[in-house]
């Protein structure tokens, strides 16, 4: 769905997801670095349907993760950080 243009003229790094690692760009918000390198962002709670965000700009709220410090991350509107880690469930909850 996303393909990225800049790539090779931005830093490169790694992010995790739910403790995976997940290439992204200097400059990508976390929704970018996902629908371009895994194609959605998280699985719906009530039955595994992949969400991919919406509106793209802070509006749906459909693309909500967390940080691992408990930390609720709008994927759409925040940048991501060398090394960061994300869980696409609320930390501490059972699924
Ligand atoms: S995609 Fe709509 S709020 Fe993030």
């Amino acid at each position: 769905m996303f393909k990225r243009f800049t790539h090779a003229i931005r830093d490169n790094f790694i992010i995790y997801v739910d403790g995976e690692p997940v290439d992204a760009c200097e400059g990508d918000t976390i929704l970018s670095a996902l629908l371009s390198e895994i194609g959605f962002v998280r699985l719906l709670e009530l039955k595994p349907e992949k969400r991919a965000g919406f509106c793209l700009m802070g509006a749906c709220q459909d693309c909500w993760l967390w940080h691992l410090s408990g930390e609720r991350a709008r994927a759409c509107t925040e940048r991501v950080l060398p090394g960061m880690r994300l869980s696409t469930s609320q930390p501490g909850s059972v699924r």
